[in-house]
């Protein structure tokens, strides 16, 4: 099946879910403005992107049926323009769209707003479902919210309600296409790693470590990473989100890099803690036993059937009983001093990939498990990641190829 088909068939399972007529609108994301005239990075809609394979924006995909008839699917693409084109370059043309997505009724962008109307106006058509991120109460409207609120306060008559969940449930089964990208960007983010830690010695600054990483992605063609990485040296590792990366790293600490390479939008997410001077300590090294030691118990009791929630308390409350073992708390509710995070989350087009909260963990699920320990008084931050597919019976490790006990950490950096 190529990629065309696969999106046809992801888009197919979406509409086999809605009952009698409907029309669902899926809009591109757009740009953040830094300034008057500067944007940051553009950051494509991820369901789009799973539904049609459309990473640009401006284009909208529209699915509907009326009156019992078969459904129906068109995308809006911005038209090509010899002015943009000088400036910023060339969008796909309706040929291109139509291979890439599969989607055979291709409509150049401007005419999609007079299509809804003639829905409602024409046709009678009663139910609107769309996609859009929530901001929160406190948060700022986006693009796709605003044209949501627009579009309720025309037709304040109309049942109007989020499509979201709908393709995130779809989206927290990886299909094998799926695990095959989400594996090359894990081997991406192990060469970055191998590459940078060849560079490691006390002195180097965390920034010099990250520009390490980021060079060899780009080498292999991504320049984005999945999200911007952690390299915390010593006590700024206690830190979960620590992210200035701008301390030099010394003789005698460990450095906790939590990471991941993009590949065709799909991210890995990895933590690996390493000594600066390539060797631990007899402490550091009874530590990074402890939390492989939860890390395994967590693969143990990652399996089918219940929820991700109920996951989360097991493995903590298998923690407890680790580190009362292995004499680090007095009491269980000590454990918060130095755990203080939930043990994974669903990986996939989005690092901290969108998913539906009471759909229970099963077979094609791709999760991190990520214990860890964070001493502030020892100035010393632990945190072991690996990504992982659910199976029936066994899950598999798809970073299994990547360092990560003491000993496989320090093989490496001798080797260096
Ligand atoms: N890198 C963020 C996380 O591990 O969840
Ligand atoms: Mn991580
Ligand atoms: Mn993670």
């Amino acid at each position: 099946m190529n990629m065309a088909e696969k999106y046809s068939e992801r888009r197919a399972r979406l509409t086999d879910t809605m009952d009698g007529d409907y029309c669902i609108v899926i809009k591109a994301s757009s740009s953040k403005p830094t300034s008057a005239d500067g944007m940051y990075h553009y950051t494509p809609s991820r369901n789009l992107f799973y539904l049609s394979g459309i990473d640009q924006g401006n284009s909208t995909l529209i699915m509907w049926r009326l009156k019992g008839r078969e459904a129906m699917e068109c995308l809006y693409i911005s038209p090509y323009d010899e002015a943009y084109a000088k400036w910023y370059g060339t969008v796909l043309t309706k040929e291109q769209a139509q291979e890439s997505s599969g989607i055979e009724d291709i409509r150049f962008a401007g005419g999609e707003d007079k299509f809804l109307d003639k829905l409602v106006s024409r046709e009678r058509l009663e139910k609107f479902y769309f996609d859009w991120h929530n901001c929160g109460m406190s948060g700022v409207p986006g693009k796709r919210l605003q044209y949501v609120n627009r579009f309720k306060m025309v037709y304040p008559g109309l049942a109007v309600q989020s499509i979201s969940n709908r393709i995130f449930s779809l989206r927290m089964i990886k299909d094998e296409a799926e695990i095959e990208t989400m594996k090359g960007a894990i081997e991406l983010t192990r060469k970055g790693f191998e590459a940078a830690v060849k560079k490691l010695a006390p002195g180097m600054n965390e920034r010099e470590f990250e520009a390490e990483l980021l060079y060899e992605w780009a080498k292999e063609g991504e320049k984005q990473p999945a999200f911007s990485a952690i390299v915390a040296g010593g006590n700024r590792a206690t830190c979960l989100h620590y992210v200035g990366n701008n301390a030099d790293l010394s003789d005698g600490e460990l450095l906790l890099i939590d990471h991941g390479a993009m590949k065709d939008l799909y991210c890995a997410d990895i933590s690996r803690t390493i000594p600066v001077n390539g060797r631990y300590t007899a402490r550091q090294r009874e530590l990074m036993e402890m939390v492989l030691e939860i890390q395994a118990k967590a693969m143990e009791l990652l399996r089918p059937g219940k929820l991700h929630r109920e996951w989360n308390d097991q493995v903590l409350e298998a923690y407890k009983e680790i580190m009362l073992r292995r004499g680090e708390i007095k009491e269980p509710e000590d454990i918060t001093n130095f755990y203080y995070h939930g043990i994974g989350h669903h990986l996939g087009l989005d690092t901290h990939d969108e998913n539906v909260s009471d759909i229970p963990i099963a077979p094609g699920m791709v999760f991190t498990i990520e214990p860890g320990f964070y001493s502030a008084e020892e100035g010393i931050g632990i945190r072991i990641e690996d990504d992982v597919l659910v199976g029936e019976t066994e899950n598999t490790v798809l970073s299994a190829g990547f360092p990560r006990t003491p000993d496989e950490i320090e093989v490496l950096m001798a080797g260096k």
